[in-house]
């Protein structure tokens, strides 16, 4: 056989279901109303880290696909969160990503929160005597909260499990990491892609793909790699060893910039379900949030950890590190964009029906077990096949 004719394309692959995708799960547009409703209006989703609020009053705000949120810090020191919407007539109320804030007031009409979320001013109130409007009655909508390793979770639906059975031990290798030594972040970017967010959590879950990465091609040794499936779809990787000397102007990382918990060689990942990474490589550690903008837009958030007792050459170097894969021109990142855009050029366009996700080898080396995964967790959650998303 060479190519194939039209009636030949368009048939589904001859394997299993579960080893390969429709195009339509990047398409169809009902599917992203599924999504948002039953995924990311259900299920916990990482916010930012603990070190990103340290003082009271500080915030951060984050798109929750298309629900604006704002994190903060109150006087008691408790994180919460709060749909950034004004009561009144509903506008947003805070527009910056983070700042401090002794009250959260709305520019429209003045109306103010305070960081518990209650309203606490309303301006000329004696407007409203006659139709006996309460400010008591004008809080702002609070959005479960939870802490993890300092990493910060929000969760939409009031009757969601915990966060700890969410997350189902999947974060468990990065105690160490996370946990070891006080942790902040010391970058912050955001990258905006033009393609449906599960092709940009594909580069972070398909290993086969350091194929494509020259960088990783010679330094990653992915002999020893195992892939560890957790429940909800959570999909943790490990036992890879990096070789950064093996790189042209890359030096090897030593131990003394290693986190607590791992020596510098070291590479784990989590990658939390639906839209999350957590990695780490030694010396510094990775998170990437990605947020559905509409079905073919995705916004995705890198944030890079290192200690926070570090001096200022050691930050540095870490930076160094963080940049040399994941900064805005590190090796990987453009790359991975460059991927996640020409699967949906394809798509998109509907030039390409199928992927297939069928490598299986035993949870080791590059298996497509982690895609799998994810996949039948997103079907578990939307409630449609993912090889035929469009037939209920
Ligand atoms: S909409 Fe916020 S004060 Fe009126
Ligand atoms: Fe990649």
């Amino acid at each position: 056989m060479t190519s194939r004719n039209a009636d030949q394309w368009q048939t589904p692959p001859q394997l299993p279901p579960t080893h390969y995708v429709s195009g339509n799960v990047y398409t169809d547009p009902g599917i992203f109303d599924d999504e948002r409703t039953k995924i990311f209006g259900r299920l916990w989703r990482f916010a930012c880290h603990e070190s990103e609020l340290a003082a009271q009053g500080d915030f951060r705000t984050l798109d929750h696909v298309g629900m604006p949120l704002i994190v903060i810090r109150g006087p008691d020191r408790i994180v919460r969160t709060f749909v950034n919407t004004c009561s009144h007539r509903g506008a947003k109320i805070i527009h910056e990503i983070s700042g401090n804030a002794a009250r959260l007031t709305c520019f429209y009409h003045l109306w103010s929160y305070d960081a518990l979320g209650a309203c606490i001013d309303i301006p000329r109130p004696e407007g409203y005597a006659a139709t006996g409007l309460r400010m008591d009655d004008c809080g702002l909508r609070a959005v479960r909260t939870e802490t993890k390793f300092g990493l910060i979770f929000i969760n939409m639906d009031d009757k969601a499990p915990s966060l700890e059975d969410f997350l189902a031990g999947s974060l468990d290798r990065f105690e160490d990491l996370l946990g070891g030594g006080e942790l902040e972040v010391f970058h912050f970017n955001r990258t905006r892609i033009d393609a449906n967010w599960k092709a940009w959590m594909e580069t972070n879950v398909d290993a086969y793909h350091t194929l494509m990465h020259v960088a990783l091609r010679r330094t990653q040794i992915d002999k020893g790699r195992t892939v560890d499936i957790f429940e909800n779809g959570h999909i943790g990787g490990g036992g890879q060893k990096m070789n950064y000397d093996n790189y042209k102007g890359w030096n090897a990382r030593t131990d003394s910039l290693a986190l607590p918990g791992a020596p510098a060689n070291d590479m784990r990942t989590t990658h939390l379900f639906p839209n999350a990474m957590v990695l780490s490589r030694g010396t510094v550690i990775r998170i990437d949030t990605i947020i559905p903008i509409d079905q073919r837009h995705t916004l995705i958030e890198f944030r890079g950890l290192g200690l926070k007792g570090d001096s200022s050459e050691t930050r540095r170097t870490r930076m160094q590190h963080h940049n040399q894969f994941w900064g805005p021109f590190g090796r990987n990142i453009p790359e991975d964009a460059f991927a996640a855009e020409a699967c949906e050029k394809s798509f998109g366009g509907g030039a390409a029906q199928y992927q297939i996700i069928a490598r299986d080898e035993n949870r080791t080396a590059q298996d497509d077990i982690g895609l799998r995964t994810f996949y039948a967790a997103w079907s578990a959650c939307v409630g449609r096949p993912p090889q035929a998303p469009s037939n209920r």
